[in-house]
């Protein structure tokens, strides 16, 4: 059985969504640990509900982003992840533990990469009228959301939307399309090599692995 371990910085409803396929056998692993750089953070109580280690490191208490990188390497390790997955994490990571868990680390980005790195990105999407909207799942490196891409959802953007209606419906695609990324991994099926990411064997174009 693989060991994931999970790095949220809030809400964890993508967490729910990873710990809800383990559970139903849609994912052929387990969440050895759930971590937050913020105390509240309500995926904390998620993973406790689901009887999974959770804990918090606040970078306040340590001298800079190297030290608090460190440590965090240190308690994910003690949980010997084969696959660690950031779902909601906000903080950006040294290159040091960017290369740690090279190969092994997915983030799920709410835009249609490479569009809209970094935040606020359903305001970006409403405001440039785009009509089209979207998630994207990719592996980590040390470039800011620019990693290989495996899959994206789209979704569409109306003229009379809010945020909150883009951010709802993007979310809703990224719980059905995270896990099952996750479970390609476990699975043995996805590899990031020479910069790309692969799905059993084939190279994944640019935008990712089509999803119907
Ligand atoms: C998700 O929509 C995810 O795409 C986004 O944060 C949200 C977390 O929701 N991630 C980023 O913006 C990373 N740059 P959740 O805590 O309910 O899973």
């Amino acid at each position: 059985m693989k060991r994931i371990v999970v790095l949220v910085s809030g809400n964890g409803s993508n967490l729910q969504a990873i710990l809800d396929a383990c559970q139903q056998g849609r994912i052929n692993g387990s969440v050895a640990a759930v971590f937050s750089n913020k105390a509240e953070a309500f995926g904390l109580k998620r993973a406790r509900a689901a009887e999974v280690p959770a804990h918090a490191l606040a970078a306040a208490q340590f001298a800079d982003r190297a030290a608090f990188d460190h440590q965090l390497m240190l308690e994910i390790d003690a949980y010997a992840p084969d696959l660690v997955v950031l779902a909601g994490c906000m903080r950006i990571l040294s290159a040091e533990f960017v290369q740690r868990y090279a190969g092994r680390m997915l983030n799920i980005h709410p835009s249609l990469l490479p569009k809209y790195p970094g935040l606020h990105t359903h305001r970006q999407a409403i405001e440039n009228g785009d009509e089209e909207h979207g998630t994207s799942v990719h592996f980590v490196t040390e470039e800011l959301d620019g990693g290989p891409v495996i899959l994206q959802a789209k979704v569409p953007v109306f003229s009379d939307d809010s945020e909150e209606d883009v951010t709802a419906r993007v979310q809703h695609q990224e719980h059905a399309i995270y896990p099952l990324v996750v479970s390609w991994f476990v699975d043995d099926r996805l590899t990031m090599r020479q910069g790309a990411a692969w799905l059993d064997g084939q190279q994944l174009p640019v935008e990712g692995h089509a999803f119907e």
